[in-house]
């Protein structure tokens, strides 16, 4: 039975990628901040469905020595390292927390794994972000970065560093540079997130509009359930590679939205409404991957289309908002 530890196992990610590794039969362990054991309702909510199947290690980001501490007591084939301050925008408000927590963090992982367990192999998790102000389109492996914001420089130090381990000490590391990938379980900041939990919140006459930013942004959203194989079939392989991870479509947000109300029976133009606090001091306007390496190398490809990922996320959110057409009729019929 191979043995992985999953970083930011409480994410989105982290929480798809216990599911599949538990499939696979694999030991599973997470690292959680300590209030999560304390807030488990809230803040261990996405592995409810697997929490008694896993391993959890209080640990932080912040701190070596939580980090050295579990590599000390366990010994694990495989580190999946998400865990980081994933939100652009915020790292526009405090850049240096998010520098810190996702270049030292990431620079702690490796530092430990190098001189505990130089053999388990390493998973980092980098970004479409850090293409940023794009230098070619598509964006391949070979497509020079050129970071837009605080969080795409801290995901482009984690990338070098893991370049660097890999080359300097012959460690299996692996760089996933993943584009935009969402779901039912995406946080609510993130704009697909927030734009299906707000349909549903003004259908169920929660709300009377959506306040959002730059609706003629274009990202290239894939699910994420597609996307955390890609990390598993990445540390398969004889040797240690990067890999873009990306669906090849690109869509806007004014596409997004337009599909979101739909889906509910809604006109986004009735809702929807301009807010420019909500743009970012810089902006990444076009984002879309070409996954051919990971296609042909890792026979890795994406099972749900946009239209799918949105009707999902919507439906998701009807029902969690109590506005699903089969709670209504339910109501109805009370
Ligand atoms: P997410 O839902 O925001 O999850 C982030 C995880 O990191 C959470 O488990 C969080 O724990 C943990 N974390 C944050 N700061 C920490 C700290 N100081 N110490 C320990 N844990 C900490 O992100 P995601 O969407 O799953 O993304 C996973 C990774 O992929 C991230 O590194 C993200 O930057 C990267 N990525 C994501 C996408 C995407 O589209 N989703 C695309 C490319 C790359 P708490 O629960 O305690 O907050
Ligand atoms: N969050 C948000 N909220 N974004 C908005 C809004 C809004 O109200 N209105 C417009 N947008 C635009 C943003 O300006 C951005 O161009 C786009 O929608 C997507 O924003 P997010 O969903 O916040 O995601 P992101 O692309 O900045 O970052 C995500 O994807 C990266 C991969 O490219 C995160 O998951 C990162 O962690 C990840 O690395």
């Amino acid at each position: 039975m191979k043995k992985a530890l999953i970083t930011g196992i409480t994410g989105q990610d982290g929480s798809y990628l216990c599911e599949h590794l538990l499939d696979l039969g694999y030991e599973v362990h997470g690292i959680v901040r300590r209030v999560a054991l304390e807030q488990p309702e809230q803040r261990l909510g996405r592995l409810k469905a697997v929490l008694d199947k896993v391993q959890i290690h209080p640990a932080n980001l912040d701190s070596y020595p939580s980090i050295f501490h579990v590599f000390s007591r366990e010994h694990f084939d495989e580190c999946y390292h998400l865990a980081a301050q994933s939100f652009v925008a915020e790292s526009f408000a405090d850049g240096f927390s998010t520098m810190a927590t996702n270049i030292n963090g990431t620079h702690y992982v490796l530092a430990a794994l190098r001189e505990l367990q130089p053999q388990c192999r390493f998973y980092f998790a980098g970004s479409s972000e850090m293409f940023g102000k794009v230098r070619e389109t598509p964006q391949r492996e070979s497509t020079p970065f050129y970071p837009r914001s605080p969080y795409g420089i801290s995901k482009c130090a984690g990338f070098q560093l893991t370049v660097n381990y890999r080359e300097a000490y012959g460690m299996f590391c692996c760089n996933g540079i993943l584009f935009n990938h969402e779901s039912p379980r995406r946080g609510l900041e993130f704009v697909t997130r927030k734009v299906t939990r707000g349909v549903a919140r003004i259908k169920a006459g929660l709300a009377s509009e959506l306040r959002l930013g730059n609706l003629d942004a274009k990202r290239d959203w894939g699910h994420a359930r597609d996307y955390i194989t890609a990390m598993h079939l990445m540390l398969q392989q004889p040797t240690p590679d990067d890999y873009v991870v990306a669906t090849g479509e690109t869509h806007s947000v004014r596409e997004l939205c337009e599909l979101a109300f739909s889906e509910a029976g809604l006109d986004y133009r009735d809702y929807v409404k301009i807010d420019q606090s909500v743009y970012r001091p810089a902006e990444v306007d076009l984002l879309i991957g070409d996954a051919a390496k990971a296609r042909s190398v890792l026979g890795w490809r994406p099972h749900v289309d946009f239209a799918g990922l949105i009707k999902e996320m919507v439906h998701a959110d009807l029902e969690a908002v109590g506005s699903s057409p089969r709670a209504e009729l339910a109501l109805a019929g009370s």
